[in-house]
């Protein structure tokens, strides 16, 4: 492998002394008027890039699927799993809860800790409260991990999911929702950012219609937080649930749902265990349990990996001293710059959307006259790795960019598909 530890050492250190304030690691909150602006040059991104131990022998345009970590992240897992192991003392996951409620603007009781997405949305589709023939609104685009736990859910309830195809407007999709509507519909059940296109749904919009009509709005968020600056009080949602090991740059096997404060005890528990409860006796008659604990923490429990917790945080604070905003303005510049150039060979058919708010740091698209898995395969003998998108029936060719990659590897994508025969 080609990854120096030296490298990135060098890259991070360079990189906190030449642009970043030591207010940077003081709290969010009070980084908004802290954070000294960070130059945008290509050498400050270059080293950002440093900080990561990423091969060089390959230019890494996946991070949709999974998002590597940067090394400080890893030695802080290592570190804390060594401690673990040495001393015996398995240690607490709390460190995750309030770094992931910092970055999503949520409170930290407002978090329940997972091991992935699917973990999450399952949370949450058994959790809502539904009747046989109560309806789902659901796109036709979802993610296996959000599709399976729904479908499962009608064929064991009885409840009729109801399905859009996403559209490239934001005003189309709020068209298509509400067309869909009926006195029976209980649940919104979206994505905020559809996997197979990288399209971006409008969610506070949607969530005002939900509001209005008493919907449950449950969002899958696997794509936004750590590449959107997502505030998640803004967005109006009921549940929201996510990932720390996609664009959070998190360890792998770390994620969480949230739950809307006014929907703590909406949301039924299905799965607890330590820590989701306030009391209970075994040893009298009857048995009992006094209730719930007044957070998100009752729908997880048991024992957990501390030293991934450790390591979002790590994650969450590398993405912090960065800055937020500069994350999301980077991420979705150089994937705009790649939909532009690829738009411009004239050889490939966009599935993204032009609008601004419609579009962010996936680009989705297939090119004319050619099969998506040998474009793929043309991909990867010129040493990109992307992802094929046979969802839907889509047929089509997914490119993710993040705050590694540099405008040099765009450019060298876009000249790749220019050359096509
Ligand atoms: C939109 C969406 N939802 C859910 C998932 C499942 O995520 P996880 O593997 O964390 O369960 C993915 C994974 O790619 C996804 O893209």
């Amino acid at each position: 492998m080609s990854f120096s530890r030296r490298q990135w050492l060098q890259g991070m250190a360079a990189l906190t002394a030449a642009a970043l304030p030591a207010s940077s690691f003081a709290r969010w909150a009070e980084k908004a008027e802290k954070h000294t602006p960070v130059p945008d040059s290509d050498d400050y991104w270059k080293k950002v890039r440093a900080a990561f131990p990423l091969t060089d022998q390959l230019t890494y345009f996946n991070n949709g699927t999974m998002g590597p970590s940067p090394g400080r992240v890893l030695d802080k897992v290592k570190a804390s799993m060594d401690k673990v192991d040495t001393f015996g003392e398995y240690l607490t996951n709390e460190a995750a809860r309030p770094a992931i409620a910092r970055l999503i603007n949520a409170k930290v009781s407002e978090i329940s800790l997972t091991h992935n997405t699917t973990e999450a949305i399952n949370l949450a589709v058994w959790g809502v409260p539904l009747k046989r023939n109560d309806e789902v609104i659901i796109t036709t685009h979802e993610h296996v991990g959000s599709a399976m736990p729904w479908l499962n859910r009608a064929k064991l309830d009885g409840i009729r999911l109801k399905t859009f195809e996403p559209a490239r407007t934001a005003a189309e999709n709020i068209d298509r929702i509400s067309r869909l509507i009926s006195r029976r519909t209980r649940v919104i059940a979206i994505p905020h950012i559809i996997c197979t296109t990288g399209l971006v749904l409008p969610i506070k919009a949607v969530s005002e219609i939900c509001r209005a009509k008493n919907i449950f709005l449950l969002v899958d968020g696997a794509h936004a937080p750590g590449a959107k600056n997502v505030d998640i009080n803004s967005l109006g949602v009921d549940c929201y649930s996510s990932c720390c090991h996609k664009w959070m740059l998190a360890p792998k096997g770390t994620a969480f749902l949230y739950v809307r404060e006014a929907m703590l005890d909406r949301l039924q528990a299905y799965h607890v265990g330590a820590y989701s409860d306030t009391g209970w006796d075994m040893t009298v008659q009857p048995p009992y349990f006094k209730g719930y604990v007044p957070t998100a923490h009752r729908y997880d429990y048991g024992t957990q990996n501390a030293s991934l917790a450790e390591g979002v945080k790590e994650a969450v604070d590398f993405l912090e001293e960065i800055g937020l905003d500069k994350v999301e303005q980077r991420t979705h510049a150089l994937a705009l710059r790649l939909q532009n150039g690829l738009l411009e060979t004239g050889k490939i058919e966009l599935l993204s959307a032009e609008e601004e708010a419609s579009r962010c740091m996936m680009i989705g698209f297939r090119v004319k006259g050619m099969d998506f898995k040998a474009f793929n395969e043309v991909a990867a003998r010129n040493k990109f790795r992307i992802r094929i998108v046979p969802e839907a029936n889509l047929n089509s060719l997914r490119v993710s960019t993040h705050i590694y990659n540099q405008e040099d590897e765009v450019d060298r994508f876009i000249e790749m598909v220019r050359k096509l025969a």
